[in-house]
């Protein structure tokens, strides 16, 4: 089965026009766990008029994929040719709910089990390339959008015209993703929520795809459409505010 994707328009909010630079608004938006980059995503897109995707539901259905065909991946090196064809072979469907191989794995994508998993997926070389094929196809189709994920500013779109960067510390990470969990507030000792700071640091240590680290990320905010944003103690709305500033000043959109 091939890739297909799904449309996801949305009508324009009223009072924003969007300028098209090239061949459409592209937006990345990149940073760990927990740093807030879905709600980011979903209330700038909604803003904007903008479809979003989220990659890092394509690199967690692979391994949900990975999973069911029973093939240990999380250390070893040996099943990556094996894992990587799987996932060439499947069509993975990222919009309102998550489909592989048509069937919905929205909540599926979300458990202790794939996220134990799918960093060491996501650092397979072959996997990255045929996900990064299938990113750049549908910021093709969609002409362009807003994306998120680790390696989308860097990567997938390094010519995107706004490249976002969210960073927020350890504890209200750990926290956030508790919260998302329904897991109480003091689970932030629990081994489910500890691992994403491991998992984050694979994601960051990897070889090629990797997260930017503090020093990267100095460089990247030299350049003119780079906007890195500490969400440690910032509501989303103001997160969201300071976005939409920015391409207000860079001229990417008219006056809200
Ligand atoms: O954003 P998330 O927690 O749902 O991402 C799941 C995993 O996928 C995480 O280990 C990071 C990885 N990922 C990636 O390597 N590259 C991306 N562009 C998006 C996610």
């Amino acid at each position: 089965m091939t890739w297909s994707e799904t449309s996801r328009l949305r009508p324009k909010a009223s009072g924003t026009t969007v300028k098209v630079p090239g061949d459409g608004l592209l937006i990345s938006i990149d940073g760990p766990a927990g740093s807030g980059k879905s709600t980011l995503a979903t209330s700038l897109g909604k803003r904007l008029g903008l479809d979003v995707l989220d990659t890092g539901a394509m690199y967690r259905a692979a391994a949900l994929l990975v999973i069911q065909h029973g093939i240990d991946a999380t250390y070893t090196s040996t099943s990556d040719e094996k894992v990587s064809s799987l996932i060439r072979g499947c069509s993975i469907e990222v919009g309102g709910e998550v489909l592989l191989d048509g069937i919905d794995v929205t909540s599926a994508i979300r458990t202790q089990e794939v996220d134990m998993a799918v960093s060491g997926i996501a650092a397979i070389p072959d996997v990255r390339l045929e996900l990064v094929a299938r990113q750049r196809s549908w910021i093709d189709a969609h002409n362009g959008g807003v994306v998120e994920g680790r390696d989308i500013g860097t990567v997938v779109a390094p010519d995107a015209d706004l490249k976002v960067f969210l960073v927020a510390s350890d504890e209200v990470r750990i926290a956030r993703r508790a919260a998302e969990r329904g897991m109480p507030a003091d689970s932030s000792l629990s081994g489910v929520v500890q691992g994403l700071i491991g998992r984050d640091r694979m994601d960051s240590a990897r070889q090629v795809g990797a997260l930017p680290d503090a020093v990267r990320m100095r460089t990247l905010e030299r350049e003119d459409n780079v906007l890195i944003v500490d969400s440690t103690s910032a509501p989303a709305a103001t997160v969201l505010d300071t976005v939409v500033a920015k391409m207000k000043e860079m001229r990417l959109i008219d006056a809200v």
